[in-house]
């Protein structure tokens, strides 16, 4: 058995890094990561992106409507992996892309958990 391998836990860290006066973004698992390890950051589950209450997060609606998860055990931490990828793409210096489309490659989307899926795979290319 793997521990933290499946990566259904993942959330994403934002810390403040006043040196460099930005935000700096990065996922985790978190059932392996040390509580005193993210003082001072902000935690952003599956569940703040977008809930039930307060309306799904486009990235859930394109899991749902593409029929992405499977059992759905890990597709939380799939969501949080790629909202991450995501917000990392939109923070790099390079040219804005067409409307409708951001800045994430396939290879970037591709990394980490997301590789683990074929269906997110599917996902990342064609949404
Ligand atoms: S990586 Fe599987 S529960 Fe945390």
């Amino acid at each position: 058995m793997v521990l933290g391998g499946c990566g259904a836990c993942v959330v994403l860290l934002s810390k403040y890094d006043p040196v460099l006066d930005q935000v700096e973004d990065f996922t985790a698992s978190s059932c392996l990561t040390l509580l005193c390890s993210v003082n001072g950051c902000s935690v952003t589950t599956s569940e703040g992106l977008g809930n039930s209450k307060d309306g799904f997060h486009p990235i859930h609606q394109r899991f749902s409507g593409f029929h992405a998860s499977q059992c759905g055990f890990c597709t939380p931490g799939m969501c949080v992996s790629l909202f991450g990828a995501l917000v990392k793409a939109e923070k790099k210096d390079q040219r804005e892309p067409s409307p409708g489309f951001s800045k994430l490659t396939v290879v970037e989307a591709e990394k980490g958990y997301l590789r683990k899926s074929l269906s997110l795979y599917w996902i990342s290319t064609h949404c």
